[in-house]
């Protein structure tokens, strides 16, 4: 399984020789073509490479975004391109979008497969989870099956090791959301139960693709 470093590695070898194309055909007098003339599926290249191809991430901390809800992709690319939510790789990967191009990203992602659910859930470890999450009404926002609605995100069959990374990050201020809904509903919550609700939604099949 490739590193995130040697990804960036890999990608930055391809703009390199990306630009070196672009250099030659302006030397033959040619009009480079501009960035955003590839195609869609061209330029979902690199993301795939590390969001998984099907839908599914298999890299650590990299999320999942097969089936994702459109409206809360475009709001994050948003915030990732107006860096109002950190991350040096995907700050950098959204710095150039247009409106456009975030919508159309978007809505790629969205008719991707939905992720698998990890299998073989602890039924105890379960239970105590699927309490926790009603009595945290985690299920009244991003529906009964955990597959998101409009700018709430899906979360059945997420990475256990990003959820429970972003949840910390929203109880602890260092993830803004575009609003603090998230940072609110996390106060209470301890750190053991965060890893318990990241534990259950990651083994958690939603019956709804989208
Ligand atoms: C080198 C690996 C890498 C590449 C390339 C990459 N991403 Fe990401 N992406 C990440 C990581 C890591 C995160 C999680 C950031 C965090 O922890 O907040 C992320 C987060 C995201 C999110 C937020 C998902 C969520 O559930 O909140 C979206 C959307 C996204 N990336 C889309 C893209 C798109 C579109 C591209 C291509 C233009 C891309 N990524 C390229 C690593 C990558
Ligand atoms: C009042 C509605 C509401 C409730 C209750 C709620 N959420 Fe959320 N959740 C949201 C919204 C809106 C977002 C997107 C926020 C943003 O812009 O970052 C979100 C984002 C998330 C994300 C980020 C997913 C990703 O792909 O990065 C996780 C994980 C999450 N919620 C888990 C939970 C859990 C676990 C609970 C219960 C403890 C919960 N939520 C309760 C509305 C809610």
């Amino acid at each position: 399984m490739p590193s995130q470093l040697e990804l960036m590695d890999r990608w930055g070898i391809r703009g390199l020789l990306g630009h070196g194309w672009a250099a030659l055909m302006l030397a033959a007098g040619l009009a480079a073509p501009p960035v955003m003339a590839a195609s869609t599926q061209e330029r979902m290249v690199p993301c795939l490479a590390c969001h998984g191809e099907t839908g599914q991430s298999r890299i650590e901390n990299t999320p999942s975004l097969g089936a994702q809800q459109p409206a809360y992709t475009l709001i994050q690319l948003f915030m990732f391109r107006e860096k109002l939510r950190k991350s040096e790789i995907m700050n950098q990967m959204a710095k150039d979008f247009t409106d456009d191009d975030l919508r159309t990203v978007s809505d790629y992602l969205a008719a991707l497969p939905k992720p698998q659910a990890a299998e073989n859930g602890a039924i105890d470890r379960m239970q105590r989870a699927q309490v926790l999450a009603q009595k945290e009404h985690c299920n009244s926002c991003h529906n009964a099956d955990f597959s998101g609605r409009d700018n709430i995100p899906r979360l059945a069959g997420q990475r256990e090791d990003y959820l429970a990374k972003t949840l910390r990050e929203y109880k602890n201020n260092t993830r803004a959301g575009y609003d603090g809904t998230m940072s609110e509903v996390l106060q209470p919550v301890t750190d053991a139960e965060i890893a318990d609700l990241a534990y259950y939604l990651a083994h958690l099949s939603s019956k709804s693709e989208h």
